[in-house]
């Protein structure tokens, strides 16, 4: 069946969140959050422990307890895997650190082609086995189909670059226009270790995989179709099994729209300054979109809340190929009733038949 996802245990479930991305007819608007696991949730904070997400990430009865908990509080139709982009770097020995409110810290940051050897091939089953263990524990106990992910080759490039969050990326920009070769160098590598990362989330049982490329819109269009969108391509071109899909997303993409889906998406996800109707004039209608109510809203009285998912369900004009989410991700400060109220809104909405069949 297209429309389901498979456990473990053999059985096929029937998912409106799948149905979505595959825009194939279905009865309600399936919704998750990214960032949904951890952030703002009290019960995450009970089980999180006081070391790095790093630790926490790495335990996987605990991992898996992390993703579950918005699934149980929310009633989501997708969870996403609680790991973290920085994750399979990290296991390789590059030396990050992730810093409560700051984000990732590299200790010594990517300069120069000696530092390529401090790069090397991800054996997930040795660097991150707790990866896949995490996610055959969810195959048994989630009732919702798992989005295993990872870091689009520049975004993780921009943190070991840069050293740390930076919104001007000009490290990155100087590397990749006088340093052609090493950057080519450095994004094959990180491309090789996202592909076998993400083939190993679908190997454990993911159900779809996100590749986020969270800081694509960073950068001029044309920068982007030359010196990142190819290793984009290669990475989603790279998924064994097709069968599972592929939700590519960014902030700031909307001059690049086309691109982030040519480069094999089945999903495109949106930030909250695309209105999906602009974005279905650029992509057509037969690619589904992700999103995209600003994280910044939930933030404001629910009368404000209610406004904006009404206007975006509207906007979606009763299109098969959406899957409600946020722009970008949970803000830390946001009211788990706000999103459980997102979420009853959006699943009373129902759905018309296409007429077509
Ligand atoms: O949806 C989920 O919550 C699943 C798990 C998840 C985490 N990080 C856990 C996390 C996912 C999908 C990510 C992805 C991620 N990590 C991205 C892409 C998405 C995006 O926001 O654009 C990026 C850029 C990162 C890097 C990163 N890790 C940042 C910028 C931060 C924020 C630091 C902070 O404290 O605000 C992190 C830390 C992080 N990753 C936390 C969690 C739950 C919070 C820290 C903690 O609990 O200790």
């Amino acid at each position: 069946m297209e429309n389901s996802f498979l456990s473990t245990d053999g059985t096929a479930k029937k998912s409106d969140f799948i149905s979505a991305c595959r825009n194939e007819q279905h009865p309600r608007v399936p919704v998750w959050f990214m960032r949904q696991a951890g952030r703002s949730l009290p019960e995450y904070k009970k089980i999180r422990g006081t070391g790095s997400i790093l630790e926490a990430a790495s335990d996987p009865e605990r991992a898996a307890q992390i993703t579950l908990q918005p699934v149980e509080r929310y009633g989501v139709d997708a969870a996403i895997l609680f790991s973290d982009i920085m994750v399979p770097v990290h296991s390789i020995g590059f030396g990050i650190e992730i810093q409560p409110g700051i984000g990732p810290v590299v200790e010594n940051p990517f300069e120069s082609i000696e530092d390529l050897k401090r790069l090397r091939t991800l054996e997930p089953e040795i660097d991150v086995p707790y990866v896949g263990e995490a996610i055959k524990i969810l195959s048994q106990e989630c009732p919702v189909p798992v989005i295993g992910f990872a870091g689009a080759p520049f975004t993780v490039a921009s943190y070991l670059i840069e050293g740390k969050p930076s919104r001007l990326l000009e490290k990155t920009k100087a590397l990749m226009e006088q340093e052609p070769e090493i950057w080519d160098s450095l994004m094959n590598q990180l491309s090789d270790i996202t592909i076998s990362s993400l083939n190993h989330q679908i190997e454990s049982g993911a159900s779809a995989i996100q590749l986020f490329d969270s800081w694509a819109g960073l950068i001029e269009p044309e920068i982007y179709e030359q010196k990142v969108f190819p290793y984009s391509k290669r990475v989603l071109s790279s998924i064994n099994n097709s069968r599972v899909p592929k939700i590519h997303f960014g902030v700031g993409t909307q001059p690049i729209l086309h691109l982030i889906a040519v480069a094999g998406a089945d999903v495109v996800g949106i930030d909250s300054n695309t209105p999906i109707d602009a974005a279905r004039a650029k992509l057509g209608n037969e690619i589904a979109i992700q999103g995209n109510l600003d994280p910044e809203i939930c933030l404001e009285p629910i009368e404000v809340v209610e406004k904006a998912v009404s206007e975006i369900l509207k906007l979606n004009n009763n299109n098969f190929g959406h899957i409600f989410n946020l722009g970008h991700g949970v803000l830390p400060d946001t009211d788990p009733g706000v999103l459980s109220h997102v979420v009853e809104m959006v699943h009373s909405h129902k759905l018309l038949e296409r007429k077509d069949g």
